[in-house]
């Protein structure tokens, strides 16, 4: 499949938002943008499932939950990387902007559902989403941005400039 360009693509937030040095860093065979409104042809669900079950909801709930966080103004930043060879997505990630009562009514950010494509991983596409999430996070005047994760990935969080802060708990429904 060819390589479609941003302006052909209806996005979840303005391009302008993904950090132009981060960019610059990439192989020139990658290409990074945010979530489109195609992208479930293009793998996004298969690069998540890297992470966790996914069960795919079909193309129209897809695009039904796209809209829903795309009407959500200033609020969730998804992200993808593109091959530019195959037009397949090869790493994904999604920052949540939390708006608080304290700190000056400060934000935070929360960075979700980080992902890279077996076979792509180790070639720094993981680092340069979280670079970019967090330059997203801090020019949403986020004052920090967290995330939780397995011990197995703390070096890598560790490589992309985060500290272990404190313990995660969850309560299943
Ligand atoms: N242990 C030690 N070091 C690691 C690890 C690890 N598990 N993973 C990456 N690193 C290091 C790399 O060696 C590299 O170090 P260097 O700069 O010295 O060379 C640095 O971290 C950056 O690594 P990348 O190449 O950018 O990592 P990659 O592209 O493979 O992405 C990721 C890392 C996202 C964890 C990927 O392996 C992946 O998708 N794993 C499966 C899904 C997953 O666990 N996602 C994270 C869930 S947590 C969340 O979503 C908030």
């Amino acid at each position: 499949m060819a390589f479609t360009p941003d302006n052909e693509l209806e996005l979840q937030f303005p391009a302008e938002y993904i950090p132009l040095d981060v960019k610059q860093q990439l192989h020139p065979d990658v290409h990074l943008r945010p979530l489109a409104s195609t992208d479930y042809w293009r793998g996004h669900l298969d690069v998540l499932k890297v992470l966790t079950v996914v069960t795919d909801p079909g193309e129209e709930a897809w695009l039904d939950q796209f809209r829903a966080i795309k009407a959500a103004a200033n609020t969730y930043y998804s992200i993808v990387m593109v091959d530019k060879n195959t037009d397949r997505i090869i790493g994904v990630g999604t920052v949540f902007v939390e708006r608080k009562f304290l700190r000056g009514l400060g934000n935070v950010g929360h960075i979700e559902d980080i992902a890279v494509d077996e076979r792509q991983q180790g070639k720094k596409l993981g680092l340069r989403v979280i670079q970019a999430l967090t330059s997203i996070s801090e020019n949403s005047g986020c004052y920090k941005t967290i995330l939780n994760c397995s011990d197995k990935n703390i070096p890598f969080y560790q490589k992309c400039g985060y500290q272990k802060k404190e313990n995660e708990m969850a309560k299943y429904a």
